[in-house]
């Protein structure tokens, strides 16, 4: 019988979700890499003080006081801001935006998060990976010569912690057609972010999330730095309502220099390193 699927879904394996403990177990879960802190209290106060008529309409297609939040924290203009349901629906809309077959490929250096592999095999289109080496400098020669219309680069990386160094992705930038994104999931942990890159270069998209360094994962809240003649093709294919409107106001507990999330911070690293 003739598969209800298209050949890509009947031929691809789907994404294994990391396991969600029963609540209660009692597990040291490293799995997701989830933050072991609660949310900040500006974050669990919009929570207690979630208004009826808030859910009542649609919400904002474009986030905007979460935007004019993230403009005044990271000093970007607030139109440079894409919100999604966590950065994994950035990804997926970029994918279904940029890829498609054997021409238009996604390319990333391994190992990375597998999460871009997937996404590419639902499009479909082609993948090419290319090994870290064993000091995990950016292949920047091989990245290049395989011409991704999009290369993904997650910097902190998962699985191997490792941050690009700005000169690095400079150079990629520089020298690929198509565009650069620069997952930032992890960068709360870091020492530096990429972020001057997307005024740099046209093509260079920065992806944050809310998951990791502001306990936020439930929620799902993750948004993209990026010019608006890219992120308008973007706003084409992300859902309008993709933002509830319970997380877009979460605008008033994005404060990442504030004391709460660097202690919170520090005392992971100290965790961590021991
Ligand atoms: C590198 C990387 N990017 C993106 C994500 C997804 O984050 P979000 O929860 O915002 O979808 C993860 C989650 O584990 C990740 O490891």
């Amino acid at each position: 019988m003739l598969s209800y699927f298209r050949p890509a879904i009947d031929a691809m394996t789907g994404y294994i979700p990391g396991e969600q403990p029963k609540p209660g177990t009692k597990i040291i879960k490293l799995n997701t890499n989830e933050n072991p802190y609660p949310p900040s209290p500006k974050a669990m106060e919009v929570l207690h003080n979630l208004d009826g008529e808030w859910l009542r309409r649609y919400p904002d297609p474009f986030a905007t006081e979460f935007c004019q939040a993230v403009s005044n924290v990271l000093g970007v203009p607030a139109d440079w801001v894409i919100v999604g349901n966590g950065s994994d629906e950035l990804l997926n809309v970029l994918i279904r935006c940029c890829a498609e077959g054997s021409d238009r490929t996604v390319v990333y250096p391994v190992p990375t998060y597998v999460l871009y592999r997937t996404l590419a095999a639902i499009q479909p289109a082609r993948v090419v990976e290319i090994p870290y080496s064993a000091n995990f400098q950016l292949p920047i020669k091989e990245l290049v010569a395989a011409n991704g219309a999009i290369t993904f680069i997650a910097s902190p990386n998962s699985p191997s912690g490792h941050v690009v160094p700005l000169d690095e992705l400079r150079k990629l930038a520089q020298q690929v057609s198509g565009i650069v994104v620069i997952d930032e999931a992890y960068v709360d942990f870091a020492e530096y972010t990429a972020l001057p890159l997307v005024q740099e270069f046209e093509n260079v998209i920065v992806l944050r999330t809310l998951s990791k360094g502001y306990s936020l994962a439930g929620l799902r809240m993750g948004f993209g730095v990026v010019n608006p003649k890219l992120g308008s093709g973007l706003f084409k294919v992300k859902d309008s309502y993709n933002i509830d409107a319970i997380c877009r106001r979460q605008q008033r507990s994005y404060r990442p220099s504030s004391r709460y999330s660097s202690n919170a911070r520090s005392s992971l690293q100290k965790r961590l390193c021991r």
